[in-house]
C-alpha cells in the first residue's frame, strides 16, 4: 500500500482562481501535505516530466498547456494515497468524471483538467524528485 503521491495543480486551475478550492478537497480527502511549490515549467522540464507521453499525438499541446502560466507542484501523503487520490481528481476526461470529484467541478476538457495526480508508487517517486529535493519534504 502506497502512502505517498505527486500532484499538480495545472495552469486552468490556477487562472480560474481554484488553488484555493482544490486544495480545501485535497484537505477533506485526509491528505497530508509532505512538499509544496508554486512555480511555472519550461517547455524543456515539461517535455521532460511528461516523456512517457512523446509518442502521443497530445504531446505537443500537453507540454504547450502545462508551461501557460504557473502550477503548485505538491507531495502528498496519506494510506493508500495513488489510488485514493486518483479517486478524487476523477477520470482524465471530466465529461467521465464522477460527480464530486476534483475534474467533475473544476476541469474544462481533456487537455485541460485542472490536476494531475501520479499513476503508480514508482512515477510518484520520480514526479516527486523531479520538484523537490530532501530539504523541501516535512
Ligand atoms: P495526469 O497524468 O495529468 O494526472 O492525467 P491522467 O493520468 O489522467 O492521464 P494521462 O493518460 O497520464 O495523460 C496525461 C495528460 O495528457 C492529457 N491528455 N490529452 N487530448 C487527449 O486525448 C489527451 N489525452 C490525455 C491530459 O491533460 C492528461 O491529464
Ligand atoms: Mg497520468
Amino acid at each position: 500500500m502506497t502512502n505517498r503521491t505527486f500532484t499538480m495543480i495545472k495552469p486552468d486551475a490556477v487562472k480560474a482562481g481554484n488553488i484555493g478550492n482544490i486544495l480545501q478537497m485535497i484537505n477533506a480527502g485526509g491528505f497530508r501535505i509532505v512538499a509544496m511549490k508554486y512555480l511555472q515549467i519550461s517547455k524543456q522540464q515539461a517535455e521532460k516530466f511528461y516523456e512517457i507521453h512523446a509518442a502521443r499525438p497530445f504531446y505537443g499541446e500537453l507540454t504547450d498547456f502545462m508551461i501557460s502560466g504557473p502550477i503548485v507542484a505538491a507531495i502528498l501523503e496519506k494510506d493508500n494515497a495513488i489510488a485514493d487520490f486518483r479517486k478524487l481528481i476523477g477520470a482524465t476526461n471530466p465529461a467521465q468524471a464522477e460527480e464530486g470529484t476534483i475534474r467533475k467541478k473544476y476541469a474544462a476538457s481533456i487537455g485541460e483538467n485542472a490536476i494531475h495526480g501520479s499513476d503508480s508508487d514508482e512515477n510518484a517517486e520520480i514526479e516527486g524528485d523531479f520538484f523537490f529535493n530532501g530539504l523541501e519534504r516535512f
